[in-house]
């Protein structure tokens, strides 16, 4: 990445959700704004624009993070997964999506994508959790809607199988 100024404009190289592409970004920009606006990842979500809300979670390498906290210019050669790559090709939900559908864990869907992404890096990571862990990590994420029970029997049903999503794409 070539060093600029001001609002001049840089060339971003990145895999996102498994294709390697570039594009070009004022520094000041938002990684949320970047895959939304410039990529055309819109299934990131913007709520709150400041940490809160979780909706804009992506990947980043694997890692959960807040896109509206985390500048365009950061993923650099990084590896980006929105929730956009959960799905198969077909469009067939992957065990994490098919539980928030069966348990009804979802009424408008606006904070879906961001609670969708942080576990996918959780259950990565600890495939087994217990329900205060689950409870834990949701309390990063605000849902306007339905309350949070559906959520957490969605996520203890795909943590008690053997289909914990894996982090890479
Ligand atoms: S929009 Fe990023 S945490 Fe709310
Ligand atoms: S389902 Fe509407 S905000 Fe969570």
């Amino acid at each position: 990445m070539r060093a600029v100024k001001g609002d001049q404009k840089t060339r971003i190289a990145l895999t996102l959700n498994g294709r390697k592409l570039a594009a070009e970004a004022e520094p000041r920009l938002l990684l949320s704004d970047f895959l939304r606006h410039g990529l055309g990842a819109t299934g990131t979500h913007v709520g709150c624009e400041h940490g809160v809300c979780g909706a804009c979670t992506v990947l980043i390498d694997g890692v959960a993070v807040r896109s509206c906290l985390t500048l365009a210019v950061q993923a650099e050669g990084r590896e980006v997964r929105t929730v956009e790559s959960l799905a198969a090709p077909d469009g067939a939900l992957n065990p994490l999506q098919a539980a928030f559908r069966d348990h009804h864990a979802l009424q408008c869907g606006f904070c879906t994508p961001g609670i969708l992404m942080s576990f996918t890096d959780f259950l990565a990571r600890n495939p087994q959790p217990s329900e205060a862990q689950i409870r834990e990590v949701l309390s990063g994420h605000l849902c306007r809607c339905t309350g949070y029970a559906n959520i957490v029997e969605a996520i203890k049903e795909v943590a008690s199988s053997s289909h914990a999503p894996r982090s890479e794409g």
